[in-house]
C-alpha cells in the first residue's frame, strides 16, 4: 500500500453481506466519513441504479462505479468506503482498492444472503427467481474477493461483533 495518511478502509462483498450497514457503524467509531459508491453512482447520475441499467446498460453502470471508486479513494482524510458487490470484477478497481485501502472482505452464507436481498426487489441482476440467481452469481464470484486483505464470515456474527473484528484488524 502506498499511503501516508492512515488507509481508507474498503468494504467489498457479495450483496446482501451488510457493507453499507457495517460501513456507517464502522466511521462512525473511527469518527470519519463513511461514501457509499453505489450511493455516490446514482448521486452523479441523477438516477436510481435500475433506471441505470435499463437506460444506459451495465457497462455504463460499471464505468460509473470505476469513477466514483477512484474519486472516493483521492481522499487525504480516512474514509470508510462501501462499494457494490461486483465492484470487484474488474481488475482496475481491484488495483485501485488495494493500492489506496485496506480492502476487508464481507462473507456470508447463501440463505442469509438470500433472506437479506429477498427484503429489497431493486437489484437488477436478481431478477426472476432471486435463490437461482444468487446461487449462480456466487458461483460466478466464488474467488472475486479472494484478494481483500481481510475476510470476515459475518453469517454467526452480529453487526457490533463485525465492527469490532474491523476495528480490532486495524489497530
Ligand atoms: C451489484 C451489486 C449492487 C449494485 C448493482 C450491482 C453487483 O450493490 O452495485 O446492483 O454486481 O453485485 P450491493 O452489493 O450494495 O447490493
Amino acid at each position: 500500500m502506498e499511503h501516508k495518511q492512515q488507509p481508507h478502509i474498503v468494504l467489498v462483498g457479495f450483496m446482501g453481506t451488510g457493507k453499507s450497514t457495517i460501513g456507517e457503524l464502522l466511521a462512525k467509531r473511527l469518527g470519519c466519513d463513511v461514501i457509499g459508491i453505489d450511493e455516490e453512482i446514482e448521486r452523479r447520475a441523477g438516477k436510481r441504479i435500475p433506471e441505470i441499467f435499463a437506460s444506459k446498460g451495465e457497462t455504463a453502470f460499471r464505468e460509473g462505479e470505476t469513477e466514483a471508486l477512484r474519486d472516493a479513494l483521492q481522499s487525504n482524510h480516512r474514509r470508510v468506503i462501501s462499494t457494490g458487490g461486483g465492484a470487484v470484477l474488474a481488475e482496475r478497481n481491484r488495483e485501485l482498492m488495494i493500492t489506496h485501502g485496506l480492502v476487508i472482505a464481507l462473507k456470508a452464507d447463501a440463505e442469509q444472503i438470500i433472506a437479506r436481498v429477498s427484503k429489497d426487489s431493486s437489484r437488477p441482476l436478481l431478477q426472476g427467481d432471486v435463490s437461482e440467481r444468487v446461487h449462480k452469481l456466487l458461483e460466478d464470484r466464488k474467488y472475486a474477493y479472494d484478494f481483500a486483505h481481510k475476510t470476515i464470515d459475518t453469517t454467526q456474527l452480529s453487526v457490533d461483533d463485525v465492527v469490532d473484528q474491523i476495528w480490532n484488524y486495524i489497530h
